[in-house]
C-alpha cells in the first residue's frame, strides 16, 4: 500500500488498520508512516519481553520520540536514551512512587468531586472535554504544585490552547523549515511556549526561595540531588513538568472517556462495583475493572517505538540499524490465545489472573515503563469511585463508539458520550462513601 494510504488509515482507523495489517499478515508486520522510518509491530508476548530487555545501547525509544521535542524540552526523561535516561528517571522516580502518590488522594479527591458535581442529570453529555478539563487541573496542583491564583489561571488558559494545538494531525508530522513554519500555527505556538516558560520559570524560581513541605511532585524534584551532590537545573525541572503535562494529560482524560463510555454498557460492572463501594470490602474489583479498561482500549496502542541503533536479533528476526520496534499493546491485548474472547468486557478475568508483566503493557515496559503509572491509577480510582458513588450510568447511543485518534492517543470518536442518573445510597452506602472520603484511595 502507498506510504500515503499507510499514513492516512493509521490517522483515521488506527485499531482497524492494524486489525487489517494482522488478519494479512499475521503477529509481526512493518508499517511505512510519511516522515519516520519503518515501524515494525510486534506482537508477541516472548519478543515484546525481549525489547523491554534489550540492551540501552542496542534499542533507544528517546530518539524515537524526538517529535515532542519543542514541547518537552531537551532535557525530558522521555527524550533521552541510554546514561543520561538513567540519571533522570533515577531523580523522578521517588516523586512518582506509589506510596507517595497515595498522599495526593486528598487533593485529587477534592479536585474530581468539584468537576464531577457540575455535571448535568439526565441528558447527553460529552464526558471527554470535562475530563480534559479535571486531569489539566489535577496536574496543575499535584504536579506543579500551583495554588488557586492568577497564575494558575494563566497556565491553565495557554496551556489548554497549546494542548488544543497538538490534537491536529498535521502535528504528527515533522516539523516544517523554518521558512514555510512562519506560516503555519507554529508561530502561535511559539508566542504561547515562551509565555508558559515564563511563569513556570517564575515558579521554580519562587519555590527555590521558599522550600516548603508540599506533597507535590515539584517539591519532591527540587528535592532531589544528582550523583554529584547538585540539583536539578531550572531548565530540567522546567522539562520535566512540560513531561509529565504532556504525557499526563490527554492520556488519563482519554483513558478515562474509555473507562466511563465501557461501563455505562455495562449494567452488570456497575452493579458489581457499586455494591464493592457500597460494602467497603476493598477495591478488588474495581482494580480488575481498571486492568481490564487498560487492557480492551489502551489509548496509546504501542509503547515508544524503540530505534534500532544496532543490528539485532528478536524472535528469530534480524533488524538492521533505522527500523523502529514497536510493542504492540492493542494487538497483543487482543490475542485469542492469551485473552480468551478478547472483545468482551469482562473485568474477572483479572480476578482469576493478575496482569503479566508481558501481556499486559498499556504503560509499556522495561526500564522505560510509564513513570506515571502509579499516578494514572489513582486518578482513574477516584474518579470512578466518585462518578459511581453519585450517579449510575446509560450509554447515549446504542452502538459503541469508534476510535478517534486525538493527539497522541487513541481516543472515543464521540468523546464518551453518556447519561448520567441521580442515584441515592442507601444507609450503607452513605457510611461507606463518607469513609471513603476519610481514608486515601
Ligand atoms: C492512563 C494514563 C497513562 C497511560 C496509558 C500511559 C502510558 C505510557 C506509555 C505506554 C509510556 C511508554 C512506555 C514505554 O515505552 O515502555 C509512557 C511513558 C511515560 N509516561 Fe505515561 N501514561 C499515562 C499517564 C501518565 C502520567 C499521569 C504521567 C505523569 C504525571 C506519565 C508520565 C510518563 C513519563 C514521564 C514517561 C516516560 C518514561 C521514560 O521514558 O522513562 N504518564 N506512559
Amino acid at each position: 500500500m502507498p506510504v500515503l494510504l499507510q499514513t492516512l488509515g493509521t490517522w483515521s482507523r488506527p485499531t482497524a488498520f492494524l486489525e487489517r495489517c494482522r488478519a494479512r499478515y499475521g503477529a509481526r508486520f512493518t508499517i511505512r508512516l510519511l516522515g519516520q522510518p519503518p515501524l515494525v509491530m510486534i506482537s508477541d508476548p516472548e519478543e515484546i519481553k525481549q525489547i523491554f530487555l534489550a540492551p540501552p545501547e542496542v534499542l533507544h525509544p528517546g530518539e524515537g520520540a524526538r517529535i515532542l521535542e519543542p514541547i518537552v524540552g531537551s532535557h525530558s526523561v522521555i527524550l533521552l536514551d541510554e546514561g543520561p535516561h538513567l540519571e533522570q528517571r533515577k531523580l523522578m522516580l521517588p516523586a512518582f512512587h506509589g506510596e507517595r502518590m497515595q498522599r495526593l488522594s486528598g487533593l485529587i479527591g477534592e479536585l474530581t468531586a468539584g468537576e464531577v458535581d457540575s455535571w448535568p442529570l439526565d441528558t447527553p453529555l460529552e464526558l471527554h472535554p470535562r475530563l480534559q478539563r479535571l486531569t489539566l487541573e489535577i496536574i496543575l496542583r499535584a504536579v506543579f504544585g500551583l495554588e488557586r491564583g492568577s497564575r494558575l489561571d494563566s497556565l491553565r488558559e495557554l496551556l489548554t490552547r497549546i494542548l488544543a494545538l497538538s490534537e491536529s494531525p498535521l502535528s504528527l508530522l515533522p516539523p516544517p523549515p523554518r521558512l514555510i513554519s512562519r506560516f503555519t500555527p507554529m508561530v502561535r505556538f511559539e508566542a504561547m511556549k515562551a509565555q508558559v516558560d515564563e511563569l513556570i520559570y517564575g515558579l521554580i524560581e519562587e519555590r527555590r526561595d521558599e522550600p516548603s513541605e508540599g506533597e507535590d511532585v515539584l517539591a519532591m524534584l527540587l528535592a532531589a540531588t544528582h550523583e554529584d551532590g547538585s540539583p536539578m537545573s531550572a531548565q530540567e525541572l522546567r522539562d520535566e513538568l512540560m513531561t509529565a503535562l504532556v504525557a499526563g494529560h490527554e492520556t488519563t482524560a482519554s483513558q478515562l472517556s474509555w473507562a466511563f463510555e465501557r461501563i455505562a454498557r455495562e449494567p452488570r460492572v456497575q452493579e458489581r462495583l457499586r455494591a464493592e463501594l457500597d460494602s467497603a470490602s476493598g477495591d478488588d474489583y474495581m482494580t480488575a475493572t481498571i486492568n481490564e479498561i487498560l487492557r480492551r482500549r489502551p489509548v496509546l496502542p504501542n509503547a515508544e517505538p524503540r530505534l534500532v541503533k544496532e543490528p539485532v536479533e528478536i524472535g528469530g528476526w534480524r533488524y538492521p540499524r533505522g527500523a523502529a520496534l514497536l510493542a504492540n499493546a492493542y494487538l497483543l491485548h487482543h490475542d485469542p490465545a492469551i485473552y480468551p474472547d478478547p472483545y468482551a468486557f469482562r473485568p474477572e478475568r483479572f480476578l482469576e489472573n493478575p496482569p503479566g508483566t508481558y501481556t499486559w503493557i498499556p504503560f509499556g515496559g522495561g526500564r522505560r515503563r510509564c513513570l506515571g503509572a502509579s499516578f494514572a491509577l489513582l486518578e482513574m480510582k477516584i474518579a470512578l469511585r466518585t462518578v459511581l458513588d453519585r450517579y449510575s450510568l446509560t450509554p447515549a447511543h446504542p452502538r459503541p463508539e469508534r476510535t478517534r485518534r486525538r493527539s497522541i492517543t487513541i481516543s472515543p470518536a464521540d468523546g464518551g458520550r453518556v447519561l448520567l442518573h441521580a442515584r441515592s445510597p442507601g444507609p450503607a452506602g452513605a457510611d461507606a462513601a463518607a469513609e471513603r472520603v476519610a481514608s486515601p484511595a
